[in-house]
Formats: C-alpha cells, structure tokens, sequence
C-alpha cells in the first residue's frame, strides 16, 4: 500500500529566482512611482490640470510634499531615481539579451487570438501587462520632461501640439499606471501564486 502524498507538496512549481539587478529596478520602480504620484498630484492641486485655479483638486492626504514648492522638490528628486533606474534597466535588458525573451512575444498573441489552455493564456496576459508598463513609463517620462524644459525639448511639446497637451497625457499616465499596476498583481499571483510574486520583492 502506498502512503498519500499530502496535497500541498505535490508537484509544486520550482520558486522562481529573480536576478539581483530586476529586484532593485522593480523596488526602485515601485517606491519612485509613488512619491512621483503623491508629489504631482501636489503640483497639480496648486494649478489643476482641469478646469483652472478654481478646478477639482484631490485630498491633502494623497499627495506628498508641503506647498508646491516642497511638492516640486519631491517630484524632481524623484524624477532622477526613477528615469535613471528606467536608463539602467534599459541597458540591462540590452546587455543581457532580455528583451530578446522577456516580454510579449508573437506566440503569446496567437496563444490569446487562438488559444485554448486558460493557464497559458494568463501567462500570455501577464508578459503582456508588464510588457505595456515599459512604453507607458516613457511615456510619462518623456511627457514630464516636454513640461519640465519646453524651450530646450521643443520637439517633445511640438509632437503633442502643446504645452496644455502634454499636461493632460502626463496627468493620465496616473490612472493608466494604477490600471495596469491592478491587473500585473493579480495576474502575477494568478499565474505563479506567491511564490512568484515574494521572489520579485525578497
Ligand atoms: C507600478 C508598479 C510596478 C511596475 C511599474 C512593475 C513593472 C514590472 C516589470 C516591467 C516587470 C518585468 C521585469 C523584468 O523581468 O524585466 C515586473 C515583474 C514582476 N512584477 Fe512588477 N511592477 C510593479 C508592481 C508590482 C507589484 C505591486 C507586484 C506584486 C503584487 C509585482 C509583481 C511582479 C512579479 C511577480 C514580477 C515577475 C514576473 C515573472 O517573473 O513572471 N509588481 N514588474
């Protein structure tokens, strides 16, 4: 007779390992992000983006940084560490051949168009929702940067069609960043449980 193997320790996926330097992009990532969004929408309060001085503004407890001024600060330093860690990383996947099979690839399109394994398919789903967060967090870089010097990056406001333009993008990039930021997590636990989303962070 043969013993039961208990349930939990059947055939459980290996825990993935990360390498060092995606650890730090992501915490990096992660930790800028947020002082990016309280400290913008900071700025933003102090002349919305909507409807003028007297437009909607958010709660004092969701931003970061005192007055505009101190809001500005935040936001610049912040600024720094996260458009230097998005320059690192993009060397990163250069150097090591990353992006060759780290992102969205023709097969997970087809698996999506065509496919029928539900578990292929959220993995499909989940590299292409981390894939998306790369051009949106240029996005917002290159946006910021059109605001932040419009003399010397002209061609940035010229590509929007205006200063008031490149306002609204960068606003957005708010919204559509917490948008995907719900799908990656859930996705990220769907497809690889915990195990995938501690060995991200630890
Ligand atoms: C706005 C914040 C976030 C951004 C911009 C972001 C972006 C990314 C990107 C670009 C990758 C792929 C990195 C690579 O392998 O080259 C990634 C991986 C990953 N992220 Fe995030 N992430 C964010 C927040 C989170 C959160 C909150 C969780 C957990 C709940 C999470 C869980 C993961 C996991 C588990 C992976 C590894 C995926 C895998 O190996 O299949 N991320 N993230």
């Amino acid at each position: 007779m043969t013993t039961a193997t208990p349930k939990s320790n059947a055939r459980k996926p290996p825990v993935p390992k990360q390498d060092l330097a995606i650890k730090v992009f992501h915490w990096v990532n992660i930790i800028s992000l947020f002082a990016l969004m309280g400290s913008g929408l900071r700025i933003y309060n102090a002349n919305p983006v909507f409807g003028g001085r007297g437009g909607w503004t958010f709660p004092t407890e969701l931003t970061l940084g005192v007055g505009l001024a101190g809001a500005r600060h935040w936001h610049f330093f912040f600024m720094w560490f996260f458009g230097l860690n998005l320059l690192w990383y993009g060397i990163y996947i250069l150097f090591t051949k990353r992006w060759k099979n780290r992102y969205v690839s023709s097969s997970d399109v087809k698996v999506l168009r065509e496919g029928n394994n539900p578990k292929r398919k959220n993995y499909a789903y989940h590299r292409l929702v981390y894939t998306l967060f790369i051009p949106l967090l240029l996005l917002a870089v290159l946006t910021g940067l059109g605001m932040w010097k419009p003399v010397q990056f002209g061609w940035i406001v010229a590509l929007f069609g205006s200063w008031q333009a490149l306002r609204v993008v960068h606003f957005f990039s708010i919204p559509a960043v917490l948008f995907l930021l719900i799908f990656h997590s859930l996705l990220a636990l769907k497809v690889g449980e915990w195990r995938l989303v501690r060995s991200i962070f630890a």
